[in-house]
């Protein structure tokens, strides 16, 4: 089971899980279809496993029958979580929502999975979080496993709280639990409101790219799939109980960082990259805007034996290539018609 399968990086998960020819197994996607959820990211899977091997469930992580009735229905033996609220101007403008989705619908699949596994050992419960639970760096240091929690936003709170419930269902009940606290991930299929495909959206548009405050926050940004790979190295072969972080070993500055998606930007269009950059505009910082995120992974690295495998130029290079190449998914968004395409096909379910 795969809870948030229709978002960026859920999407992403099942693209590279079935285009793995090593694995044969089945994926159940169970996703509300918030704002951020989206089943056109999954069309070519859809039409190539549906039925078979690939199973789409609307449902809210936070309804206890909804939960339960899936788990019944399938034969579930490993969860990865993915389903959250996820960006965090969101959560500063309207936390309630983080509150439910990310601590009682974690508690509610946690609640769900103890009553049907009871005490299998064949199974597992993969918790995806962020590496913003641990809070904010200045210029040195970084995040480790053990760094102590000081979550500084509402949606890090919320993930903080996740958190912690799943270790506590570990520890309290014995269910097999991994975990994994990650970095700033970019590729296809994100939402346009995270700061590389909303930089994208509005260069292509001719409309400002705001930079909060002085640009100067940093952020450790990981390709997507890179991260995908670590995911299933710990699902895989991870300890049980264990929190593994994932990281790019790839710190930016967002005013760098997007002086360089104007060079791509320029690249892949023959345009000239002063057009883009003078789109450039400073506006009011984010509340509470933590300064610098960096993340030690070495645990994954020695124990997993992960290593990066996409550098930076390329990934950049391709995600521009990829926005600039699927204009449908994006007008979809822009217009909304992404939701309507969902009535269509699963409105009745
Ligand atoms: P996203 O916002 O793109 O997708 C979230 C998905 O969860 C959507 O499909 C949405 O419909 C679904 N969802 C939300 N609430 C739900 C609910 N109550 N019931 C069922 N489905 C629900 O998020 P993302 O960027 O793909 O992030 C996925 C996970 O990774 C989240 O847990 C997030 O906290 C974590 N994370 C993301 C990043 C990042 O860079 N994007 C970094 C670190 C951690
Ligand atoms: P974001 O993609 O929202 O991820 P997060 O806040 O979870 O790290 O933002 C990445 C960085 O970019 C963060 O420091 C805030 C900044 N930012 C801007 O400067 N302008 C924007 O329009 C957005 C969305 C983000």
């Amino acid at each position: 089971m795969v809870t948030g399968g229709a978002g960026f990086i859920g999407s992403n998960f099942i693209h590279d899980m079935f285009g793995d020819p090593s694995f044969d197994g089945r994926i159940v996607n169970v996703d509300k279809l918030t704002y951020a959820g989206n089943l056109e990211n999954l069309a070519g899977i859809d039409e190539k496993f549906g039925g078979r091997r690939y199973f789409f469930e609307k449902a809210d992580i936070q309804d206890y029958g909804a939960v339960k009735a899936i788990l019944g229905r399938y034969d579930i033996d490993t969860v990865v979580h993915f389903a959250a609220e996820s960006h965090v101007d969101r959560s500063i403008h309207g936390p309630a929502e983080f509150i439910l989705a990310n601590i009682m619908g974690t508690f509610n699949l946690l609640e769900c999975v103890r009553e049907a596994w009871r005490d299998r050992g064949d199974v597992l419960f993969h918790h995806v979080s962020t590496d913003e639970v641990y809070g904010s760096l200045d210029d040195g240091g970084y995040f480790f496993e053990t760094t102590p929690y000081d979550p500084k936003s509402p949606y890090s709170a919320s993930k903080a709280s996740s958190d912690h419930l799943v270790r506590a269902y570990h520890h309290t009940y014995g269910l097999p639990v991994t975990l994994s606290n990650y970095s700033n991930n970019y590729g296809p299929y994100q939402f346009p409101e995270k700061l590389i495909p909303l930089m994208i959206l509005n260069m292509k548009n001719g409309k400002p790219l705001p930079v909060y405050g002085d640009g100067k926050n940093v952020r450790d940004w990981i390709y997507v799939s890179d991260h995908n790979r670590a995911l299933r190295l710990i699902v895989t072969g991870g300890q049980t109980g264990e929190t593994y972080n994932i990281g790019g070993e790839n710190e930016w500055e967002n005013i760098r960082l997007i002086h360089a998606l104007c060079e791509k930007m320029a690249e892949a269009t023959g345009e000239d990259a002063g057009r883009f950059r003078g789109l450039i505009t400073y506006v009011k910082d984010r509340a509470g805007h933590d300064r610098r995120y960096a993340i030690n992974c070495d645990k994954l690295k020695n124990d997993l034996g992960w290593r990066r495998v996409v550098d930076f130029d390329e990934g950049l290079a391709r995600t521009v290539r990829w926005y600039l190449d699927n204009e449908t998914w994006l007008n979809h968004i822009l217009d909304g018609s992404y939701q309507n395409w969902i009535h269509l096909n699963y409105g009745g379910r």
